[in-house]
């Protein structure tokens, strides 16, 4: 359970250098990938890997890789999103702080195998000083012949672009991620047709996050199968948790998939339990797009068995989403927070963020927003509760992108979970509004 794949070189003093970096192994994936194996072999040790997709909806990446349409005389383009803005979510950011020559031979050996000669990393805009790093490390490949023309002699060319995002959590939404990488505003587009089909200035693309192209480099130098045998059933590999909150130990932390959540929570080796004094309340296991849980659903499953760190275990029955693993944004509540609170929080930011295209979502996040603020503030009626869940309806399934169902699993799932809660909030206004104030299971 301790398997490190991409962390494992991290701490190594210079490895944000090209040297300290090849002196550790790396660029051996380019080396082996342009010389040694053709663009549907690469393909292939993907697939077997059966690695899926990182930032949060657990697609599996072979799989979109081979969707990728090739029609004669069109460019296709690889794009990485670098977006990370998710609550919760800051893995990508650790990666590409302290050891950016992995992501970038990740880049050049998924762009060998998907064709394409131009590709793109969209790193979120607010971290600019990351952009800077990751600009330095591309200069120092292309300087060392990693990069540019005719790559090691092989004939293949590629040039990469590092472009700052827009600075809206909408974004790092593959098809919003497109038109403004495009010069547009971040609008997400109808889907299908899927970018594979028609992304990138109307041309096949891929869209990738960071940690799926940063397993790459280890998928091509160990083979598909060895990295298949790491983890839990159709949940391979090793997965990158960022872990805040109310724990002893917060951070990134790379764990192999299948640990039970109630390990990563108490071992001295990721969290370290809940801070002293204090106990477990809530978790939110993959940023906020994911339902909340109670602790007691947090670590068992209905059957009595443990729950485990895996896209198959960590989902929540009742609810349309995929995995609760999602981006791996674990955020730890203990006792002392208000789950109503909580979600108003949540959904303040979905209203703010949303781009307003569609009307369950534009509409619909702000009344949730409005419903929650006044039963936080002690003027809830008694109709509020099912109203947010009637309002949570309307949103999910029937908005143009995901995040119309990021805004209303948390609120539905906080209800499902925690609707004694918000009862109190309505039946004691006085007392819930004073500061501090949580209710405690009176
Ligand atoms: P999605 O399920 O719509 O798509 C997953 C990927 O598979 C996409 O790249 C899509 O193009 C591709 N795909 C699906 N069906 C396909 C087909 N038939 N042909 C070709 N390609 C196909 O989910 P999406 O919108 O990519 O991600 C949603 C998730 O993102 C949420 O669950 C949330 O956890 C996560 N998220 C992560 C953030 C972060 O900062 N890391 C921010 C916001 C959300
Ligand atoms: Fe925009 Fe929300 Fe519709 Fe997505 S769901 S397109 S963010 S209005």
């Amino acid at each position: 359970m301790t398997k490190k794949i991409l962390t494992e070189h991290i701490n190594v003093p210079g490895i944000e250098t090209f040297d300290v970096y090849r002196q550790q192994g790396g660029y051996t994936a380019v080396e082996k990938a342009l010389k040694t194996m053709t663009p549907d072999e690469i393909v292939e040790e993907v697939k077997k890997a059966g690695v899926r997709g990182r930032g949060g909806a657990g697609f599996p990446m072979g799989m979109k890789w081979s969707f990728l349409a090739k029609p004669e005389g069109v460019p296709r383009y690889l794009v990485c999103n670098a977006d990370e803005s998710e609550p919760g979510t800051f893995k990508d950011h650790y990666l590409m702080k302290h050891i950016p020559h992995l992501l970038i031979e990740g880049m050049i050996v998924s762009s060998f195998a998907l064709g394409a000669n131009k590709s793109f990393i969209y790193v979120r805009g607010e971290l600019m000083y990351v952009i800077r790093i990751l600009e330095k490390a591309i200069a120092e490949a292309k300087a060392k012949g990693f990069l540019g023309k005719n790559i090691l002699g092989s004939g293949y060319d590629l040039e990469l672009v590092v472009q700052p995002g827009g600075g809206a959590y909408i974004c790092g939404e593959e098809t919003a991620l497109l038109e403004s990488l495009e010069g547009k505003r971040g609008n997400p587009r109808n889907k299908p047709p899927f970018p594979a089909v028609k992304g990138l200035y109307q041309c096949p693309t891929v869209v990738n996050n960071v940690e799926s192209i940063a397993t790459t480099s280890w998928i091509i130098n160990n083979g598909g199968d060895a990295y298949a045998a790491i983890g839990i059933g159709r949940s391979t590999g090793t997965k990158l948790i960022s872990a805040s909150g109310h724990m002893r130990k917060p951070g990134v932390y790379e764990i192999e998939l299948g640990l039970p959540v109630e390990d990563f929570i108490y071992a001295d080796e990721w969290c370290g339990g809940i801070r002293p004094g204090h106990k477990f309340k809530a978790l939110v296991a993959g940023g906020s797009s994911v339902p909340i849980l109670p602790a007691n659903l947090a670590l068992t499953l209905a059957n009595g068995e443990k729950r485990l760190m895996s896209y198959e275990s960590l989902s929540d029955g009742g609810f349309a989403t995929g995995t609760m693993l999602g981006s791996g944004g674990f955020i730890l509540f203990d006792e002392t927070s208000c789950i109503v609170k909580n979600t108003w929080n949540f959904s303040r930011f979905y209203h703010h963020e949303s781009c307003g295209q569609c009307s369950p979502c534009r509409e619909g996040t702000g009344w949730m927003e409005k419903v929650l603020h006044r039963i936080e503030h002690g003027h809830g009626h008694q109709h509020d509760i099912d109203l947010l869940v009637d309002v949570s309806k309307k949103i999910e399934g029937n908005t143009i992108c995901p995040l119309g169902d990021a805004a209303a699993w948390p609120v539905a799932s906080a209800i499902r979970h925690f609707r004694d809660e918000f009862q109190w909030h309505i039946d004691h206004p006085t007392e819930a509004t004073q500061p501090g104030a949580v209710y405690r299971g009176e």
